[in-house]
């Protein structure tokens, strides 16, 4: 039994102008969603932490049933919880009030939003006018495209870079809380609940949503939260 929590960033000051990529900040409202989210999670840790005892204690109930001269197991120890952001400064704001002696927290490149290459900090309607081709050209394949300039990604380019995380997050048995971005959660998100790979790019994923991924023996089971102000 154990939990990956996933979500985006708090709003940014970019979301709110619609300016992509950037290295903003979060906005009022992001803020708010920040501190909230160090209340939840909080919360959530300690009612599975309840969960995993209250488990424990009817295991060793039915043992004692059967068998009254068992010696009891001890009570399993309380599972780590790590919280990975990106680098960018949206997604550390967005775990600033969350406490690092209880949750053990990292920030990791490979969690970096898609690189527009060139297209950085612009909004799709000024890409639009500006670079019509190359509009349509996302448009129409969305999954392939790479936005040109050093470092431009596509979908495809970022699955490869997420890559090794998913290996790390399959293999891991802790509980985790991921703190990223738009095209990496609906990556991890496809990569769990099994979407096909053409549907990733149109996966809505709004701010302010969490999801909680719960790997079962059946498949993965999922709960999502939404932030409401
Ligand atoms: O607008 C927020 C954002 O995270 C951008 O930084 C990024 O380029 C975009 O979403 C990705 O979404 P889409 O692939 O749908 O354009």
């Amino acid at each position: 039994e154990r939990q990956i929590w996933l979500t985006r960033h708090g709003e940014s000051t970019d979301n709110i102008i619609g300016r992509i990529g950037g290295n903003a900040c979060l906005s009022a409202k992001g803020r708010r969603f920040a501190e909230c989210l160090a209340k939840f999670i909080s919360k959530q840790k300690i009612a599975f932490r309840q969960q995993q005892l209250a488990k424990h204690k009817a295991d060793v109930e039915a043992e004692q049933q059967s068998d009254p001269s068992a010696i009891p197991a001890p009570e399993p120890p309380e599972k780590n919880f790590h919280v990975w952001t990106s680098l960018l400064q949206r997604t550390i704001d967005t775990v600033e009030h969350i406490d690092p002696k209880e949750f053990g927290i990292m920030h990791i490149r490979f969690l970096n939003e898609i690189y527009a290459g060139l297209y950085e900090e612009m909004t799709y309607r000024e890409i639009e006018q500006l670079y019509p081709n190359e509009y349509n050209a996302r448009k129409n394949n969305k999954l392939y495209y790479r936005y040109p300039g050093m470092g431009g990604e596509s979908y495809l380019d970022v699955i490869h870079r997420v890559n090794p995380l998913i290996v790390e997050l399959e293999r891991m048995t802790d509980n985790i809380l991921i703190v990223t971005h738009q095209v990496v959660l609906r990556i991890i998100l496809a990569y769990f609940l099994d979407v096909d790979k053409e549907s990733v790019p149109d996966m809505p994923v709004p701010l302010h949503t969490i999801y909680c991924l719960e790997p079962k023996p059946y498949g993965t089971k999922l709960t999502k939260w939404r932030y409401d102000e």
